[in-house]
């Protein structure tokens, strides 16, 4: 079931260049939040997960240019895709958010943007956005979040098609997960009809 959901994932995505993700898919509106939040933390050191094609990470880097990018996704066609749209300054692996090939504290902000819902193990990956943060650090997160009866119809669908989508969570079982993984200072903000931002900080 676990390497069934990457593996279609992966596929999925492999199969997805020059998808409307290169355009910032269905969500770009919420993206707008994840960049007033990095304007304000100002990172020197930000890594996306499951960067997809690379639509997020160029806005960042045309609205804060100085800032090191970093991006990690399961997909090598997405992670080509954002090599390609970003700067040679950028650092753009191929790797799974659940067990990341990244050191420890590099980085001070991590964002996520509608991707968690692929993971069947987000608090793997949740601990593994806590690790590799600084002392300090933020997490940006971003995903789906729908009135109970859409999100029971979405979680019965996810397993049917093809993308690898695995549950949309509850906000309370992120919050968990969120706390589990160490994080404090948890905000939840609702900022679609089907979706949340939550900020989070790694004690310093
Ligand atoms: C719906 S897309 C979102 C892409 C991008 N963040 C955006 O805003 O358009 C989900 C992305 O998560 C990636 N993904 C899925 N499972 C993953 C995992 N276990 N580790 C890393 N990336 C993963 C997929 O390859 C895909 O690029």
């Amino acid at each position: 079931m676990t390497q069934n959901a990457k593996q279609k994932s992966r596929n999925y995505f492999n199969s997805h260049r020059q998808s409307r993700l290169a355009h910032g898919g269905y969500w770009r509106h919420d993206y707008r939040y994840q960049l007033e939040a990095i304007g304000r933390i100002m990172p020197d050191r930000l890594i996306d997960i499951g960067c997809g094609p690379g639509a997020f990470l160029s806005l960042v880097e045309e609205m804060f240019p100085k800032i090191q990018l970093n991006a990690l996704d399961l997909s090598e066609e997405m992670i080509h895709e954002t090599k390609e749209r970003l700067s040679n300054t950028a650092i753009a692996t191929v790797g799974d958010a659940e067990n990341m090939p990244l050191q420890d504290e590099r980085y001070q902000a991590v964002t996520c943007n509608m991707s968690i819902h692929h993971y069947p193990h987000p608090q793997n990956a949740l601990n593994e956005m806590y690790r590799i943060l600084q002392p300090g650090g933020y997490l940006l997160l971003n995903d789906m979040d729908c009135i109970a009866p859409i999100r029971a119809a979405a979680n019965w669908l996810f397993p049917k098609l093809p993308g690898g989508d695995v549950k949309m969570y509850r906000w309370d079982e992120i919050e968990g997960m969120v706390r589990s993984a160490g994080f404090q200072n948890i905000q939840y903000r609702k900022i679609s009809p089907f979706s949340f931002q939550c900020i989070a900080e790694k004690a310093r």
